[in-house]
């Protein structure tokens, strides 16, 4: 793990770099593929925002990182680069290690990540044990300093009460204290403020923004919420039907979208320049992964739909800018003023 560490400290290069991953479940009708070719990387201390609508693969392809998909009925191809490794590959012991230490994850519903039997002090001690030696004493007392870090005001109190006392809100904080415990280099925020209302949703994402800036650690930072990116992240990735469309640095993308998909998402941020009650969306929904339509998979919704898109679609790189549309150039589509 000292080796692990190392690595990722060595170079500026990416902390975590997926190339091509393609994920297949398998349910009662069979196989069916998940993420297709998916790429994307997160480079140390970034901020990266990944966007779409529900159904797009977004959990899946943080579930495949953490490599949380049931073995026998889900198949990963490609590479999930982190420290040196391929996570793809590597035995379930060094994943083991790496999870809640290197990389840790964050869910949108925190009783999912909460076992109601033990009290939250335990649950935090138990996930410094297992990866720092630690006496039972120090471990508690590390425990109460982390409920402290995520602004809860009487943290040895907490510390003995079972998620059930908690408040929705509440249990987010003890969630993001005991992701955040022992300082790993990438936390995945899947929909972390979703299920919140919309004043604490502002205090959990500055306290999740401002601990990942004094602990060092990158973020991948799941929403649908386009506007929270807009305020928070540095770069973006947007997802459609299991593939990744566009990406880029988030001003680049805001002030002039390349896919006709992100322009869409961004159209539905609420926007004080325009009439109450015109809030556009995009029309029709994501495919089913059984139905997938040949060539580009956004075609059927697409307003700018033509004869190219009927071709399958590569992803086109021009630099900082990635864009998965061969009509990307002759297309002129709606800015949003950041
Ligand atoms: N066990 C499963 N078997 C087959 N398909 C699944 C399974 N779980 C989820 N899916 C499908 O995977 C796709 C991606 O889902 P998900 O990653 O949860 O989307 P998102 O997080 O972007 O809302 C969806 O079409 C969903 O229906
Ligand atoms: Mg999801």
């Amino acid at each position: 793990m000292q080796q692990l560490a190392e690595s990722m400290t060595a170079g500026q290069d990416a902390l975590l770099d997926i190339q091509n991953l393609t994920l297949s479940l398998r349910d009662q009708q069979g196989w069916v593929e998940v993420l297709n070719n998916i790429s994307l990387s997160v480079k140390p201390k970034e901020i990266l925002g990944v966007v779409g609508e529900s159904g797009c693969g977004k959990s899946m392809t943080a579930l495949s990182i953490l490599r949380l998909l049931p073995p026998r009925d889900s198949r990963l191809g490609g590479k999930i680069m982190f420290g040196g490794q391929n996570l793809v590959s590597c035995p379930e012991s060094q994943m083991n290690r790496i999870r809640g230490r290197h990389i840790s994850m964050i869910f949108q519903e925190p009783m999912s990540a909460l076992d109601p039997v033990f009290t939250v002090g335990y649950q935090i001690e138990e996930t410094l044990r297992r990866h720092f030696k630690l006496d039972r004493r120090e471990a508690a007392e590390r425990a109460v300093a982390a409920l402290d870090s995520v602004g809860i005001a009487s943290p040895r109190h907490v510390a003995a009460l079972y998620p059930m006392n908690l408040s929705g809100g509440m249990r987010q904080r003890v969630m993001i204290a005991m992701a955040l415990v022992c300082e790993p280099r990438l936390l995945i925020a899947d929909e972390p403020t979703t299920a919140l209302d919309v004043t604490i949703q502002a205090q959990i994402m500055d306290l999740l923004l401002g601990l990942a800036d004094r602990t060092g650690t990158a973020i991948m930072f799941i929403t649908h919420n386009l506007g929270l990116v807009a305020q928070s992240c540095h770069r973006m990735v947007t997802m459609y039907a299991g593939q990744v469309v566009e990406s880029g640095p988030v001003k680049d993308v805001i002030a002039g979208p390349r896919h006709p998909y992100t322009a869409g998402l961004l159209q539905s941020i609420p926007d004080s320049n325009r009439p109450r009650g015109t809030l556009p969306s995009i029309a029709g929904r994501v495919p089913s992964l059984r139905h997938m339509p040949k060539g580009c998979r956004f075609g059927p919704r697409c307003t700018f739909s033509a004869q190219p898109c009927g071709l399958s679609q590569s992803i086109e790189n021009t630099g900082r800018r990635e864009v998965r549309c061969n009509r990307w150039e002759e297309l002129e589509l709606e800015r949003v003023e950041a």
